[in-house]
C-alpha cells in the first residue's frame, strides 16, 4: 500500500476488525517513548503487531513496541498504539498520522496523545508531566498536504486543537491523585538530533514549554476529522542548555518509565471520566 488515504485506512481497519472482532473503540490512545506500559493495563485485549496491519511499517525507534491493542480501559472500549511512526525515521508526514485515520474508521472520536519531551520551561523538571495546551508545528510540514480526504476539512481550524473540557478532565484526574501537573505549549521539531542550546533559547522566546519530535502530525489529522484531542507530555529531561548535562535517549526512556505509573493512573482516570 503506497498511500495513506482514508480509503487505505478503511482497508487497515478491516484487517484490524478481522482480528479484534466487532469491537467499536471510542477512545484512541497513542503512547509515547517509555510510556507503553499502559498497554498492559488494557483488559480483554487483542494485541496486533504492526507488521500484521496493512499500511503499518514495523517501527524502528527504541522504546516503541509496535503493537496495536484493542480492549477495554476503565470500562471503555479503546484502541491503543504502543509505538508510533516518526518523520525522522524517513516516513512521510501522512504515514506518521495514518493510524489516526484508521482509528477514525474504527469509530474513535476522542484521541489521547502522549510523548516524551524535553523541558524548555525552566520551571519544569525531569519526571514532571504537562497537559498539552497548544502546539507549535516547527516540523514545517503537514500530513494534510495532498488530496483532501473524505470527512476531512481542507482548511482545518486549529484554534482549540486541545479540547478545553478534556484538559479539565486531565487536571481533575491529576488532582484526584494529588499530582502537580503543568499545562503548556508543545513544540514539535523533526529531529532526530536534539537541539542546540541556542535553539532551545529560541524556542523559549517563541513560547514553547516542551519540545519533542512527534504528536503534531497525528493531532492535525485528528482535528481535520473533527475528533476531540487531549494530550500529555512526559518531561523526561531538561532541554539542551537548560542543564549542563547532555541529552540522551536512554535517559529519556528511563525517566519515561519512572513516571509511567503516575501517567497510567491519570490516563485511566481520564478515560473513566469521558462521556
Ligand atoms: N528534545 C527533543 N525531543 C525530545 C527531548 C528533547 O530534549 N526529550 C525527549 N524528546
Amino acid at each position: 500500500m503506497s498511500d495513506y488515504s482514508y480509503a487505505s485506512a478503511e482497508k487497515s481497519a478491516a484487517a484490524i476488525r478481522a482480528k479484534a472482532g466487532s469491537r467499536s473503540p471510542v477512545v484512541g490512545i497513542i503512547l509515547g517513548s517509555g510510556l507503553g506500559g499502559l498497554a498492559d493495563k488494557i483488559e480483554d485485549a487483542v494485541r496486533i503487531p504492526y507488521g500484521e496491519v496493512p499500511g503499518f511499517p514495523e517501527p524502528k525507534a527504541l522504546g516503541h513496541a509496535g503493537t496495536l491493542i484493542c480492549g477495554t480501559l476503565a470500562g471503555k472500549q479503546v484502541v491503543a498504539m504502543a509505538g508510533r511512526f516518526h518523520i525522522y525515521e524517513g516516513h512521510a508526514p501522512a504515514l506518521a498520522a495514518f493510524p489516526v485515520r484508521v482509528m477514525h474508521v474504527l469509530g474513535v472520536r476522542t484521541l489521547f496523545v502522549s510523548n516524551a519531551a524535553g523541558g524548555v520551561n525552566e520551571r519544569y523538571h525531569a519526571g514532571d508531566l504537562m497537559i498539552i495546551a497548544d502546539h507549535l508545528n516547527l516540523m514545517f510540514t503537514n500530513p494534510l498536504i495532498g488530496p483532501q480526504q473524505p470527512g476531512e476539512e481542507r482548511f482545518t481550524d486549529m484554534s482549540s486543537a486541545y479540547d478545553d473540557k478534556l484538559r479539565g478532565l486531565l487536571r481533575n484526574a491529576a488532582n484526584a491523585i494529588s499530582v502537580q501537573i503543568h499545562e503548556g505549549v508543545y513544540a514539535a521539531l523533526l529531529g532526530p538530533s536534539y537541539e542546540t542550546p541556542a535553539e532551545v533559547r529560541m524556542l523559549r522566546t517563541l513560547g514553547a514549554d516542551a519540545i519533542g519530535m512527534s504528536t503534531v502530525p497525528e493531532v492535525l489529522v485528528a482535528r481535520a476529522l473533527g475528533m476531540r484531542v487531549a494530550g500529555i507530555s512526559a518531561i523526561t529531561n531538561a532541554a539542551s542548555g537548560v542543564s549542563p548535562l547532555p541529552v540522551s535517549h536512554s535517559e529519556v526512556l528511563d525517566v519515561g518509565r519512572q513516571v509511567a505509573s503516575t501517567f497510567e493512573a491519570i490516563v485511566t482516570d481520564f478515560v473513566s471520566r469521558l462521556d
